[in-house]
C-alpha cells in the first residue's frame, strides 16, 4: 500500500449547527469553529470534517443544498470559510467539507428551472417521469418514509424521484451535463484549499433502470431503498470519473459514506486504486438492524460489537483504510449504544474509545465523543427535531407499538442524540450559546463538559489526547498505522483483544468489555505499557488480570 499524507492523522467531525455559536442566535456557526481552532489543535486532530454549511432550507439540516457555491448566512460568510481554511492550515489542520451530490434541495435553481420547463436541459438533471394514473414507476421507499415519487410542483401529470426527503430531489447522474456541473463545483472548492470531502449517500447515485419493483418488505407495499442499492450495477463508472477528474489531481482525502458494497468490490472503493481514500465502517451500526424499523432493532452486545469490528478489519486486511467511528451525526452516541445499559462509566467510555481508535484505519472522533457525551432521552415526540426519528416513530405506531414503545425506540436511535449542543462548560446552555439553542442541551452538561475535563488528567478528554498522541508516535508507525489487525482469544467472552502487527513492532490491545474482572493469558513478554485506563496494571509473568472495563495497550517484546 502506498503511503499517503493522511494515513497517520486523526480526523474529527464537526456538526457546525451544534458546535459553538459565536453570535448568540442559538445556531452554531463558522465563527464559532474558528474561535475553537486552538482547542482542536490542543486535542491533536489534523483533519476536520464539517457537516454541510452551504445554503440550505435545512429540511434535512443542510443535507439539502440550495446553492453549492455559497455559505448559508446562518452559518456565516464565504470570507469566514476562507479564513477557517487558512487558519486551520496554520495549525496543521486540513478542512474537509461534506459533498452532498446524490440530491440537492428542491429550492436549488436547477430544480426550480426543471419545474418551469421539465422538458428543458434542467429537467434532465433529475428523474422526472410522466404520471401513469395512480401507478408509480416503482415501489421504492424513501429513506425518510413514503414513496420515492412525488408530483412535480406545477405539473400534476409528472413525478420526480427522491430517495430521501421530498425536499431532496435526486440528481440524475446518467446525464453527463449534470456530472460536469458537479465536477466543476468540486474542483472549485478543492482549488480553494480544502483537504478533501466526506461524501454523502454516494451509493444512491446509481439507480436500477428502467425503474422496477422489488418485493415489498413492509405492509406499505414498498421496499427499502437498500434493496435497490444492492441491485444497482455500474456505479464505478461515475465514481472512477469523479476521482480522476477531481480528487486525484488534487491529492484530496475522501471518505465515502458507502453502504451495501459486496466484499469483492471493496478494493475498487478504497486502497491504492480505490475511488475514495477511505470509507466508513458501518458494520457495527447496522448490527441487528431490522427491515421493520428501529422499534424492532435489538441492542448490540459486546460480543457482537467485537465480531463486527473484526469482520470489517478482516475484509480490508492490508489493502486499504476504513474510517472507524463509534458515532456520527446520524447515529446515537457510541457510549450509550455499545456499552450495555447501566454500565456506562468514565472507564468504560475510555475503553470503548481506545478499542475502536486503535483498529486499523483512520479514526474519526465525532464532536463531544472526546468528552464522553451521551444520548439524551426526550419525553414526547414533539421534542424531536430529526425527520428520520419522526418517521420511525410513526412506523412503530403503525406496526402496533404503544406510544411509549415507539418513543423508547426513538430515544435509542434518534439522530438528535448526537446533535445536542456541544458541552463546553457547566454554565447556561453548556456554554454553547448565549441565546436560545436550536436544540435542547443535555442536562448532564453539569457533569460532562470540557471545562471540567480539561485539567483533569483522568478525564475522558485527556484519554483521547493520549490516544491521538500515541497514534502520532512515529516509532510505532509500522504497527499502529500500517500493521494488520490480528484478533486474539476471540472465544474469550467479553474480551476484545487484538494485535496490531508491524514489521518491527507488535502492539497488543486488551479491553475487558464487562464490569467483572477477568484474566487473560499473555502471548509473550510485555516490553512497555503504552496506555492504561486504570490506576494500576496487574501483569504477572504471562497473565494480565484485567479489572472491569479496563483497557491495556501493550508493546510486546
Ligand atoms: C447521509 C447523511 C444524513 C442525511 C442523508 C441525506 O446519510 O449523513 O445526515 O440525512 O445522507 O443526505
Ligand atoms: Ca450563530
Amino acid at each position: 500500500m502506498q503511503k499517503k499524507w493522511w494515513h497517520g492523522k486523526t480526523a474529527y467531525q464537526i456538526y457546525p449547527k451544534s458546535f459553538y455559536d459565536a453570535n448568540g442566535d442559538g445556531i452554531g456557526d463558522l465563527r464559532g469553529v474558528i474561535e475553537k481552532l486552538d482547542y482542536l489543535q490542543e486535542l491533536g486532530v489534523e483533519i476536520v470534517w464539517l457537516s454541510p454549511i452551504y445554503c440550505s432550507p435545512l429540511a434535512d439540516q443542510g443535507y439539502d443544498i440550495s446553492d453549492y457555491y455559497n455559505i448559508d448566512p446562518r452559518f456565516g460568510t464565504m470570507a469566514e470559510m476562507d479564513e477557517l481554511i487558512a487558519k486551520a492550515k496554520e495549525r496543521g489542520i486540513g478542512i474537509v467539507m461534506d459533498l452532498v451530490v446524490n440530491h440537492c434541495s428542491d429550492e436549488h435553481e436547477w430544480f426550480r428551472k426543471a419545474c418551469q420547463d421539465p422538458d428543458g436541459p434542467y429537467g434532465k438533471f433529475f428523474y422526472i417521469v410522466d404520471r401513469d394514473g395512480e401507478h408509480l414507476p416503482c415501489n421504492w421507499r424513501s429513506a425518510f418514509g413514503g414513496s420515492v415519487w412525488e408530483p412535480l410542483p406545477g405539473h400534476p401529470d409528472k413525478l420526480y424521484l427522491h430517495t430521501f426527503h421530498k425536499k431532496q430531489p435526486d440528481l440524475n447522474w446518467e446525464n453527463p451535463a449534470m456530472r460536469e456541473e458537479i465536477y466543476k463545483m468540486i474542483n472549485w472548492w478543492l482549488d480553494k484549499g480544502l483537504a478533501g470531502f466526506r461524501i454523502d449517500a454516494i451509493i444512491n447515485i446509481k439507480k436500477v433502470l428502467p425503474f422496477r419493483d422489488f418485493p415489498a418488505d413492509r405492509a406499505d407495499g414498498l421496499c427499502s431503498i437498500s434493496t435497490m442499492n444492492y441491485h444497482a450495477k455500474g456505479i464505478g463508472e461515475f465514481l472512477g470519473e469523479m476521482a480522476e477528474r477531481c480528487f486525484n489531481p488534487h491529492n484530496a482525502f475522501t471518505a465515502g459514506e458507502v453502504f451495501y458494497v459486496s466484499d469483492d468490490r471493496l478494493p475498487d472503493f478504497i486502497g491504492d486504486h480505490g475511488y475514495f481514500s477511505s470509507m466508513f465502517d458501518f458494520n457495527e451500526t447496522l448490527c441487528n438492524a431490522s427491515e421493520k424499523g428501529w422499534y424492532d432493532q435489538k441492542p448490540i452486545t459486546p460480543e457482537q460489537y467485537k465480531a463486527c469490528c473484526f469482520e470489517s478489519q478482516a475484509k480490508v486486511a492490508d489493502f486499504g483504510f476504513m474510517s472507524n467511528i463509534i458515532e456520527n451525526h446520524d447515529e446515537p452516541r457510541g457510549v450509550s449504544r455499545y456499552i450495555p445499559a447501566g454500565e456506562c462509566t468514565v472507564r468504560g467510555k475510555k475503553m470503548l474509545g481506545g478499542l475502536n481508535f486503535l483498529l486499523r484505519g483512520l479514526p474519526f472522533i465525532y464532536q463531544g465523543q472526546e468528552l464522553g457525551m451521551e444520548n439524551m432521552a426526550v419525553s414526547s415526540i414533539d421534542e424531536v427535531d430529526d425527520i428520520s426519528a419522526r418517521d420511525e416513530y410513526q412506523v412503530a405506531l403503525n406496526a402496533g407499538c404503544t406510544q411509549q414503545e415507539a418513543l423508547a425506540a426513538v430515544n435509542m436511535f434518534s439522530r438528535d442524540n448526537a446533535r445536542t449542543p456541544y458541552q463546553w462548560d457547566d454554565g447556561p446552555n453548556a456554554g454553547f450559546t448565549t441565546g436560545t439553542p436550536w436544540l435542547h442541551v443535555n442536562p448532564n452538561c453539569k457533569e460532562i463538559n470540557l471545562a471540567a475535563q480539561r485539567n483533569d488528567p483522568d478525564s475522558v478528554y485527556q484519554f483521547y489526547r493520549k490516544l491521538i498522541k500515541l497514534r502520532k508516535n512515529a516509532d510505532l508507525e509500522d504497527a499502529l498505522i500500517y500493521g494488520i489487525t490480528v484478533p486474539y482469544r476471540v472465544e474469550q467472552k467479553n474480551l476484545m483483544a487484538y494485535f496490531r502487527q508491524g514489521e518491527q513492532h507488535k502492539v497488543l490491545v486488551l479491553g475487558n468489555f464487562q464490569p467483572q474482572a477477568q484474566t487473560v493469558p499473555l502471548p509473550g513478554a510485555v516490553k512497555k505499557i503504552l496506555l492504561n485506563n486504570c490506576g494500576t496494571a496487574a501483569i504477572t509473568g504471562d497473565t494480565a488480570e484485567l479489572e472491569g472495563y479496563q483497557l491495556l495497550v501493550l508493546e510486546m517484546a
